[in-house]
């Protein structure tokens, strides 16, 4: 029953938890950096950095002192050390092991698109495997073939933009607000999501996915077809042309396809392999229509749908813990040379 501490500071969310036996969450705490970010409609590495510095052993100390237990209880010490932003990992990875120097406990490297997948199980212990894994996040965009939840193949993934991405850029494009993803949510209920017809990419018979494409679509759908080219493009028309019925109704017809990518290919990998359930995870599977269709085509399949509940779809640490907990119980740890790393394709 090992108790882990749990770090991740992979993007924007600086965030500590303890999980005891990958699956009882003692604590969760994420300090997010929305407010740092917002003013320039994304993530700042360099900001970013910067504020998991100053937020790192603070939020550790509260998910010690909300878990109601001491450094002495823990038996590992897990953190999210791939893939992300690399001055961002950096801090976690640092904290991670000088913590685990200190206190002589052993440190486990966590994959964090995997531990995403992780998230479903924090509620529950009787998933069964091979699963399909889904990952939605504003990173990455993937399907894995999961033999059980720490082995699992990419089945395909974003050739381009995530869609989590996607949906930030289409808020930005829209005007909706920060962070994008909940906004276009917000922007896109009562509008009409037949009013534009917006691109589903296809590619061929493989089961990755494009969202540059869509967003395009989307911004030449909005503002017209643009003339020159680099800085000195110009568009035919500002957002300011559309009545908020429009902008709601471009925000409904971008979150349809969106989302229509993404159920169009789980609807394919489910024909073509043989698994128990589908698990989602990351930070838009949070969006309550992509839960709706999931649950849809899970329920088409006869399958059950393994959802994280929404606090735990976005970055948080948990995630990490309980993974790192099924790692460590399987005899993973690593030593002081664990590395950041900023990009990998598994
Ligand atoms: O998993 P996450 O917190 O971070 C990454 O690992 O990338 O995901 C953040 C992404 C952002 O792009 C955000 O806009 C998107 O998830 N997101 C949503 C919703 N909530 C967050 N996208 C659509 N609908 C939502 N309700
Ligand atoms: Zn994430």
């Amino acid at each position: 029953m090992p108790v882990v501490l749990g770090i991740e500071s992979s993007c924007d969310e600086t965030a500590a938890a303890v999980v005891r036996d990958g699956h009882e969450v003692l604590s969760s705490i994420v300090a997010t950096q929305h407010d740092l970010h917002e003013r320039y409609s994304g993530v700042v590495p360099e900001i970013a950095s910067r504020a998991h510095l100053e937020r790192i052993l603070p939020v550790v100390q509260d998910s010690l002192q909300e878990a109601s237990i001491d450094r002495t209880q823990l038996d590992a010490i897990a953190v999210g050390h791939e893939p992300g932003l690399i001055g961002s990992l950096l801090v976690g990875v640092g904290a991670a092991k000088a913590l685990a120097l200190s206190m002589d406990r052993p440190l486990v490297g966590v994959n964090h698109v995997h531990a995403h997948l992780w998230s479903p199980c924090l509620d529950d212990e009787a998933i069964t495997f091979p699963a399909l894994g889904l990952v939605a996040s504003g990173g990455h965009t993937a399907l894995y073939l999961m033999r059980d939840p720490v082995d699992m193949s990419m089945l395909g993934s974003t050739i381009d933009d995530a869609v989590g991405e996607a949906f930030d850029k289409a808020s930005t494009i829209l005007e909706a607000g920060y962070p994008g993803g909940p906004a276009i949510e917000s922007l896109a209920a009562g509008g009409d999501d037949r009013a534009l017809k917006l691109p589903i990419a296809r590619l061929g018979d493989s089961l990755d996915f494009s969202y540059s494409g869509l967003k395009t679509a989307l911004l030449y759908a909005v503002r017209g077809r643009p003339e020159g080219r680099g800085r000195d493009v110009i568009y035919p028309r500002s957002i300011e042309a559309l009545s908020d019925r429009e902008r709601s109704d471009a925000a409904a017809s971008f979150q349809r396809a969106a989302i229509g990518a993404l159920i169009r290919n789980i609807d394919r990998a489910l024909e073509a392999h043989e698994v128990t359930c589908l698990l989602a995870g990351g930070g838009v599977t949070a969006n309550t229509r992509l839960r709706t269709e999931l649950t849809e085509v899970c329920s088409n399949h006869g399958l059950p749908l393994r959802l994280a509940r929404k606090t735990f779809c976005v970055d948080n640490a948990a995630m990490i813990a309980g993974l790192g907990g099924a790692l460590y119980s399987r005899g993973v740890q690593h030593g002081m040379d664990l590395a950041a790393t900023a990009r990998v394709a598994r």
